[in-house]
């Protein structure tokens, strides 16, 4: 038994914000951005759009796509730091939204690798017979968890979800396997300091400025490059396939220079990998999930094709997920 992706779905919010509206409110320029990063914009969540909304949108077009309805949903997974609250977990929101009664619902934080850490634990239920349906999502509203005052980390992230719906089936079609790792000795690398145990919110001393990311970036940048190289030769090596094999891969979207450093690592062809971080930047936790259903809805999936994922982010996680179209 297989978990194999049935449905794809992603919402990307209307505002668009340009490289050009960001050199109006910080020391930065186009041709900055684009040097460094490839990004050329991104999308901005309109005040009443939250988490939850973007991630009933995309997973509702996953479902449409199946043609099943919410409620034969069996579990619903979800990768996001950027949850609607604190807690209950966002999916729970997205479960009532979605009006998928009999489903479970649960976050996963693992930053910008939530959806393949998410997608990990869906398919171990899934081949293990504990459902026969899942929500697999990864939603972010990184633009209020941010320092619209700091060019270092503003001009990379922007909003977005992306959803894919396993079903478990027989066959060769689905995920192969899964190859997940943490390192939590470098967090403070990439994280946010308030609000939880370690700086909680006071009465006295409410720090707005903990809520936003902080973050190394020249540090980043080789933990990044290291990390999906590594991981995506572990998941190809461990059912002795090589680059050549890939029918397409499909990177973390958080920088194209970090992008192309790995694919030329792993020997990848022009057309053999995926890219939109330009008009996106990085939805975090969101960026594959949109790409697979760019790539499916492009037309880029043919059935039987290997396709393989790779992600980084804080934590430090990192995962790389192979699976058969
Ligand atoms: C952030 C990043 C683009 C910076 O690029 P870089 O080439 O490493 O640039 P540096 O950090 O060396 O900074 C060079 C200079 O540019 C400046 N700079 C930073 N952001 C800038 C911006 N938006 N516009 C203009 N200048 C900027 C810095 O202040 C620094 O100036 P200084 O030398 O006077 O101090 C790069 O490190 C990166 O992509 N890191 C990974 C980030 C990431 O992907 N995070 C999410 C992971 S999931």
């Amino acid at each position: 038994m297989k978990a194999r992706i049935v449905g794809t779905g992603s919402y990307l919010p209307e505002k668009i914000l340009t490289n050009f509206d960001i050199e109006k409110m910080v020391d930065t320029s186009h041709d900055w951005i684009v040097t460094r990063t490839g990004i050329e914009e991104r999308r901005i969540s309109a005040a009443d759009e939250d988490t939850s909304d973007l991630a009933v949108k995309a997973a509702q077009r996953a479902l449409d796509m199946a043609g099943v309805s919410a409620d034969e949903v069996d579990l619903i997974v979800m990768g996001t730091v950027t949850g609607d609250y604190p807690w209950p977990a966002t999916a729970c929101l997205v479960q009532a939204k979605l009006g998928a009664k009999k489903a479970f619902a649960y976050d996963i934080s693992a930053a910008c690798s939530g959806f393949l850490f998410a997608l990990s634990c869906a398919d171990d239920f899934l081949s293990h017979g504990r459902g026969k349906k899942a929500l697999v999502i990864g939603a972010e509203v990184f633009s209020r968890a941010i320092d619209w005052t700091d060019r270092n980390t503003c001009v990379l992230f922007g909003d977005g979800a992306g959803a894919v719906l396993l079903e478990a089936q027989e066959g060769d079609s689905g995920v192969l396997s899964s190859h997940l790792h943490s390192d939590g000795s470098h967090f403070e690398m990439l994280y946010q300091p308030g609000f939880g145990t370690r700086n909680p919110p006071s009465f006295e001393g409410l720090e707005a400025r903990l809520t936003f990311l902080r973050m190394q970036g020249n540090e980043v940048y080789k933990f990044a490059v290291r990390s999906l190289t590594e991981v995506s030769k572990e998941a190809l090596n461990a059912h002795g396939f090589s680059s050549e094999d890939v029918g397409l891969f499909i990177p973390h979207q958080a920088n194209l220079r970090i992008l192309e450093a790995t694919v030329k690592r792993l020997k990848f062809k022009a057309g053999q990998y995926f890219v939109n971080v330009n008009k996106y930047g990085n939805t975090s936790a969101a960026t594959i999930p949109i790409a697979i259903d760019e790539a499916n809805r492009g037309g880029l999936l043919k059935e039987g094709d290997l396709v393989l994922m790779a992600s980084f982010g804080g934590g430090f996680t990192w995962g790389g997920t192979l699976l058969r179209w």
